[in-house]
């Protein structure tokens, strides 16, 4: 009796930890809102706040915060669980600034590969700030 409770209780442990890890590919994870605040934010604070990565370890750093960049974005294409979310998700200009995003994020990874710091810092800059603002601009025109 007592190992056939071990062994569900070791299956229903596997099964939440299968539900937790496939939490981020199963439809929209969560409001716009919501991964702008968890994810984008961090991603790009981390890109924008780069200084002199010398190891593979430190630019590492940039290559996987990209790609965090060029994930959640594309979540954000299919917007989220918020009560906008579907209705931006399908305006162009809502899918230009998430594209303008991937395609930053994608020339941030390629700069990291090959340890080219100023294109880096230049793409963060010009390409990956640009559709915060015009975004925000356009679909929360609260902030500032
Ligand atoms: C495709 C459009 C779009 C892009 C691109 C975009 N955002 Fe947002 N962002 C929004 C919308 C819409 C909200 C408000 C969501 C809501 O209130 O439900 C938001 C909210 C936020 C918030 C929460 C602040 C608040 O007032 O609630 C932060 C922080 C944020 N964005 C950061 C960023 C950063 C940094 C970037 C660029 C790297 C960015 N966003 C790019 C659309 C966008």
């Amino acid at each position: 009796m007592k190992s056939i409770q071990s062994w569900a209780l070791l299956v229903l442990t596997l099964f939440a930890l299968t539900l937790i890890a496939a939490e981020p590919d199963v439809g929209p994870a969560g409001s716009v809102n919501n991964l702008m605040q968890t994810v984008v934010t961090p991603a790009t604070n981390t890109i924008w706040g780069i200084e002199d990565p010398q190891t593979d370890e430190e630019w590492q750093v940039f290559i996987d915060a990209a790609a965090q960049l060029i994930d959640v974005s594309r979540q954000i294409k299919n917007g989220g669980t918020g009560p906008n979310d579907s209705a931006w998700a399908e305006d162009p200009e809502w899918q230009r600034f998430a594209d303008q995003l991937i395609e930053s994020g994608i020339e941030i990874q390629a700069a990291a590969r090959v340890r080219d710091l100023d294109t880096l810092m230049d793409v963060s800059n010009e390409k990956m700030y640009p559709p915060c603002e015009e975004c925000h601009l356009q679909f929360h025109p609260g902030m500032q």
